[in-house]
């Protein structure tokens, strides 16, 4: 079931988070199993998803969507983060693009989040437009994506890591395994309902793969990092779209769309429609992130704080919901191959700078999901290497 994680999120779940993920274990293993034939129907419902129970018209939040009052959403601050102006760090003048350059760096080495402006060239209004009336197809529809083979280049699915979440998310999806090396191979299989889809979200996520490209290549300038041949894996890595869809929800603040996590990889571009809801913990607070109209939100993954040695922060983050809008978000996660070992770059370690992270990869990602300590701290706490201090 850990697998789970991997396959649908590539994303160090909540069970990052340990005191949330300790609540969510103790509520799994006292869950009763299956007491009567209506608690199991019930069970089965919730598994088609949260529109369906929302087409079924309930009124008050199903018990297995509370969260425990401390994991509960309180009213944030929003709050604008880092823009980065793709114009200017195109710009054939020096200063202005090293001006760009070392903003980006910033926002990469404080918040770990940031939001791209004239990226051009990225179609985000078709992208939502399809993806909105994807879910608003009936439920017969949406669930002939619904796969029990958690690999399937493509699945429609619901909650964050369903079959393993203690208190089940607010939130259905559309995950879409598009690697830039095999687009032509995977989108046929992809929904052919709404008839435009695959044209529409196939340029989408090809549109993202140039943008990562532009911002990994400057992210790798800016650490220095010029030679080994890591654009070019990146050019052959893995793509992994999630199209989310958070309906209006009746008790909004007894429950969250996406609990904490950090993503998995390099760098995830979050396409956002009008509706806020995005939370960044700066490590102290929950920061409610409001956009600019038209920009898309940039986040490091643990893939890159690894990579980088730590100087880039992958950080926590959740969804929470509201009660009168429902939200379309598109996740586009970008990383290297899976089979490759992920280590600080050689170039940050020259001089005798100690390398502050293990090696990692899918195995261990997998390993550590399904061992103890996978229950107390997050994966990339599990990685780092704690230096004496001096
Ligand atoms: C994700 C994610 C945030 C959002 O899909 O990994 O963090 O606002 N999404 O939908
Ligand atoms: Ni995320």
């Amino acid at each position: 079931m850990a697998i789970l994680g991997v396959a649908d999120h590539s994303s160090s779940s909540s069970s990052s988070h340990g005191p949330q993920k300790q609540q969510q274990l103790t509520s799994a293993t006292c869950k009763e199993p299956a007491a009567s034939p209506e608690s199991s129907k019930e069970e089965e419902e919730e598994l088609k998803g949260v529109r369906h129970l929302c087409e079924r018209g309930i009124t008050a939040l199903p018990p297995r969507y509370v969260l425990p009052p401390s994991d509960r959403p309180a009213p944030a601050p929003a709050r604008g983060i880092p823009v980065i102006d793709l114009g200017r760090l195109r710009s054939p003048v020096a200063s202005e693009r090293a001006a760009e350059l070392a903003a980006m760096d910033a926002a990469c080495r404080d918040l770990g989040f940031f939001q791209v402006v004239n990226h051009g060239g990225v179609d985000s209004a078709m992208m939502l437009d399809v993806a909105r009336r994807f879910f608003a197809l009936p439920q017969e529809e949406r669930e002939r994506h619904m796969s029990p083979d958690i690999r399937a280049p493509v699945r429609y699915g619901t909650s964050f890591n369903q079959l393993n979440d203690g208190v089940l998310c607010w939130r259905d999806f559309l995950k879409l395994l598009c690697n830039p090396a095999k687009m032509d191979d995977v989108v046929p299989s992809w929904p052919h309902n709404p008839a435009d889809l695959r044209e529409v979200m196939s340029s989408y996520a090809r549109a993202n793969q140039r943008l990562f490209r532009e911002l990994i290549s400057a992210a790798l300038e800016a650490m220095g990092i010029t030679g080994g041949g890591v654009l070019e894996e990146l050019d052959n890595g893995t793509q992994m779209m999630m199209v989310n869809c958070f309906p209006a929800c009746p008790e909004p603040d007894l429950t969250l769309g996406m609990p904490p996590h950090s993503d998995y990889g390099f760098l995830t571009i979050l396409l956002q429609d009008q509706v806020n809801g995005l939370e960044v913990n700066d490590g102290q607070d929950w920061l409610l992130v409001d956009p600019l109209p038209g920009a898309l939100i940039v986040n490091v993954g643990d893939h890159l704080e690894i990579f980088s040695n730590g100087r880039y922060k992958s950080v926590l983050h959740r969804v929470r919901v509201n009660s009168t809008r429902s939200r379309i978000s598109v996740a586009s996660l970008h990383s290297l191959p899976s089979e490759r070992v992920i280590g600080p770059a050689p170039e940050l370690l020259a001089d005798g700078i100690p390398r502050r992270y293990l090696d990692t990869d899918l195995a261990t990602f997998l390993d550590y999901l399904s061992s103890a300590e996978g229950k107390h701290k997050t994966f990339l706490q599990s990685r780092r290497i704690t230096l004496p201090s001096s």
